[in-house]
């Protein structure tokens, strides 16, 4: 075989192996017979592929024989399909991808946080915790107990508040201290307070001490009813800016109960009752419902002359979220400092209840109610 003869050959045998690696097309004719397109050139493979094409590739394919797409339904694709690869686009495509992202997350951690709050235990406001605290002082010879009672705003634990007297009675305190708020200033009835003094006045257990809140203070002010008496008759000893002083294990003891707000602190005698009750002897103990007090008239530049304030009021800040405490309390706003614990202003130790209840609609999340027992020592 001559040079050229192979040189022809080989040309020729190119050509036929293109040919097969052209994609072999199938279609059916009309009698539905299946055939087999065997093209032998790769314009004739093109010619066929032409004939099965899409919509979607015909629209693809502006000028081919099959396409019917209109030229301006072309040229707008066009201008999509440069928009869609321009930069800025590309840009804002990937920011609202990020924020859904973001939302989406957010909306995750949103109900896991929610889910666990309120199925937490402490979530729930139908019991209460007893907290123990110990506050040591050098006027003391013998410790005492205190069992702090606050905020219960006609609340009920079990039939007739038995749960509570029973473990008021089990713990055995020396003093019985009710911090304000027991009843609620909008009801008219208040049978649960006086039904839980006349309980526990009968069982004999200690000396049951009543310090004014707002919810009671206001019957006093704007209501011809007579709490002060209906409590007094059920066996509370009511300090409304007034104090005692009492013999309680061997320590002399000055217990006092300041009824004001920090509002109208100066408009009535609360500035002269302080006064008399700081010059008192041994220890003074005084009963202050709200905790701001100590934010303000007897904060760190003028404290109280007290050795313990016994308050409430703030109801824990109603949600506490971990890591951070409390959500809100009246008269602190937002992230209040003083709503639980023992906090030391002065040479005063303040112990501030959560409180046992609150009003209906309040809700409290990771906040229990709680009874409050302090060992003084
Ligand atoms: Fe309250």
């Amino acid at each position: 075989m001559s040079e050229e003869e192979k040189k022809q050959l080989t040309q020729d045998s190119l050509l036929d192996n293109e040919a097969k690696a052209a994609v072999p097309l199938q279609w059916e004719d009309g009698s539905g017979k299946e055939q087999q397109a065997a093209s032998s050139a790769p314009e004739q493979a093109s010619a066929d592929r032409s004939l099965t094409k899409t919509g979607e590739e015909m629209a693809n394919s502006p000028g081919d024989a099959y396409s019917e797409v209109p030229d301006s339904v072309s040229a707008t694709e066009k201008r999509k399909a440069k928009l869609g690869n321009s930069r800025p686009y590309r840009i804002i495509k990937r920011i609202l991808k990020i924020a859904v992202i973001f939302f989406a997350l957010l909306s995750i951690f949103v109900a896991a946080a929610g889910a666990f709050l309120l199925t937490s235990q402490s979530a729930v406001n139908d019991n209460y915790q007893i907290t123990f605290y110990q506050v040591a002082s050098e006027k003391i010879n013998q410790p005492f107990r205190i069992v702090l009672l606050s905020d219960l705003h006609n609340n009920v634990y079990g039939k007739d508040n038995q749960p509570l007297v029973r473990d008021i009675a089990r713990l055995k305190p020396d003093l019985i201290i009710m911090a304000g708020d027991m009843v609620n200033s909008y009801e008219v009835d208040y049978h649960v307070t006086t039904d839980l003094i006349r309980a526990l006045y009968e069982l004999d257990i200690a000396p049951i001490y009543f310090g004014y809140g707002n919810h009671d203070l206001n019957y006093f002010l704007n209501t011809s009813m007579d709490v002060e008496s209906d409590l007094a008759q059920a066996g509370a000893i009511m300090l409304r800016d007034k104090y005692e002083t009492i013999t309680v294990n061997g320590n002399t003891v000055t217990i006092g109960g300041l009824a004001s707000s920090t509002q109208i602190y100066d408009k009535y005698s609360s500035p002269r009752f302080i006064q008399r009750f700081e010059a008192t002897e041994g220890f003074r103990l005084l009963i202050c419902h709200r905790p701001e007090f100590f934010l303000s008239v007897f904060d760190e530049k003028t404290p109280l002359n007290a050795d313990m304030a016994l308050c409430g009021h703030a109801h824990g800040g109603q949600v506490r979220i971990p890591g951070i405490g409390a959500l809100y309390a009246p008269d602190q706003g937002f992230f209040p400092k003083l709503t639980e614990g023992v906090h030391t202003i002065g040479e005063c130790k303040v112990v501030i209840s959560r409180g046992l209840g609150g009003r209906k609609w309040q809700v409290r999340i990771n906040n229990k109610p709680e009874l409050v027992v302090i060992d003084v020592e």
